[in-house]
């Protein structure tokens, strides 16, 4: 079964969008497999957004990250990473559709309130990153 990794950054949190974002994946059927609430340390930042390294954004990047607490989450279901991103919507929430999380509750490219996986190497190397094996949490939904 697919997995995908999804964080909800610092301004989703401060802006008591936890719940709503949340929402928006249990009501569309995937299923919660581990969820913790952290501040980020400098350097799992650093290496969660490795490949933007050489970006000129990357110093704002981490420094928004780690400036308050995250959700992080891994999520469960067929095709979730790339339905995950669809219901988050682009990148810089300017472009995100109404109805995606972006398109609904922002305006900035970097206060864009959630991170997803963009691809299945991603998602793999982002839950290793966040989680360990144990605190993975499989099970079945009977509905
Ligand atoms: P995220 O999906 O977490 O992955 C990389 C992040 O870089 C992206 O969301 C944006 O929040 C952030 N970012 C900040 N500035 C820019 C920019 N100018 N262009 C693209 N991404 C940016």
């Amino acid at each position: 079964m697919e997995r995908t990794f999804l964080a909800i950054k610092p301004d989703g949190v401060q802006r008591r969008l936890v719940g709503e974002i949340i929402r928006r994946f249990e009501t569309k059927g995937f299923t919660l497999i581990a969820l913790k609430f952290q501040k980020v340390s400098r350097e799992l930042a650093e290496q969660h957004y490795a490949v933007h390294r050489e970006r000129p954004f990357f110093p704002s990047l981490v420094e928004f990250i780690t400036s308050g607490p995250v959700v992080a989450m891994v999520w469960e279901g067929d095709g979730v990473i790339a339905s995950a991103r669809k219901i988050i919507g682009a990148t810089n929430p300017l472009n995100s559709e109404p109805g995606t999380i972006r398109g609904d509750f922002g305006i900035n490219v970097g206060r864009n309130l959630i991170h997803g996986s963009d691809a299945p190497e991603t998602a793999q190397y982002e839950i290793a990153l966040w989680f360990k094996d144990e605190e993975l949490v499989a099970w079945q939904p009977q509905l």
